[in-house]
């Protein structure tokens, strides 16, 4: 008698919590994903095409599709365009799914003379370039004083072994002089203007100019989890920019999605 009510206890103590987290809706995910999220169906139609797809899920509009690629379990979402949109469907991402890590894939305005439409750039740090204080001097991305740190820009740091295969991947891929990495800035605007792209590389050292990196990267750190950013050049983010990003920006896209197929193969062999 003693030795059922000790079992039905245990039993009691190992459901009860299964069932209240699936009947709030919890995450109750077996699987670990690879989460790849983009902001524009260009960015991930290519991957979209090459995955084994078992599910849709939509939250809030946004959808998730869930599935396997290069024998890797994968979510792939297009977050859609912006720092609002690309923070929000990363942490509904999180909430709902078990997610081992991100990789942001698309396409970005390059920022250096020695770089051309169709580079590569793989982020080591990132930041927001519209975030700061905008004071009767003009606007401070970063005042210096690290009391002032909702007045002021701060940097992100992606996870370094997922950037070095992203780095890897890219090279494989497009050529080793076709790849660069280094600093990327992220802000709601799109840039098509040379005095800005000119502002971005003296100020933040910049390599490329996008619109979601940087949000993205934030909820990453508040969820803890590793992520990389890798961005194909679409346009030198000049006045010819809009030109150039009709011209290139599906061509941009696909290249990115070829590197995340590769990194993908590696973390399977791995
Ligand atoms: N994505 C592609 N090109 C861009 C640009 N010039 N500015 C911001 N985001 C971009």
């Amino acid at each position: 008698m003693k030795c059922k009510s000790v079992i039905a206890a245990i039993l009691v103590a190992i459901f009860i919590p299964v069932l209240l987290s699936a009947c709030a809706g919890g995450n109750n995910e077996a699987k670990e994903y690879t989460a790849i999220v983009s902001a524009m169906d260009n960015e991930i139609e290519h991957l979209l095409k090459e995955a084994d797809i078992e599910r849709v899920e939509t939250i809030a509009g946004t959808q998730y599709h869930i599935g396997t690629l290069r024998k890797q379990p994968v979510i792939i979402t297009k977050a859609g365009i912006g720092k609002v949109r690309a923070a929000s469907c990363t942490s509904a991402m999180f909430n709902k799914f078990q997610v081992s890590r991100v990789v942001f894939t698309g396409i970005a305005g390059g920022i250096r003379d020695d770089e051309h439409v169709l580079d590569q750039v793989i982020a080591t740090r990132l930041l927001q370039h519209d975030y700061g204080t905008m004071s009767n001097d003009g606007f401070i991305w970063n005042s210096g004083d690290p009391g002032a740190g909702y007045n002021g820009g701060e940097f992100y740091y992606p996870d370094k072994e997922l950037t070095a295969l992203a780095y890897k991947a890219a090279v494989e891929v497009v050529g080793k002089e076709h790849v660069f990495k280094g600093t990327i800035a992220t802000g709601d605007q799109f840039v098509a203007s040379q005095s800005y792209v000119d502002k971005l590389e003296k100020e933040y050292d910049a390599f490329a100019c996008e619109m979601e990196g940087a949000a993205v990267a934030v909820v990453c750190e508040q969820y803890e989890k590793p992520f990389a950013v890798i961005r194909a050049l679409s346009d030198k983010a000049d006045g010819k920019a809009h030109d150039s990003y009709t011209d290139f920006g599906d061509k941009a896209g696909e290249h990115s999605s070829r590197i995340v197929l590769k990194m993908l193969e590696y973390l399977g062999s791995e």
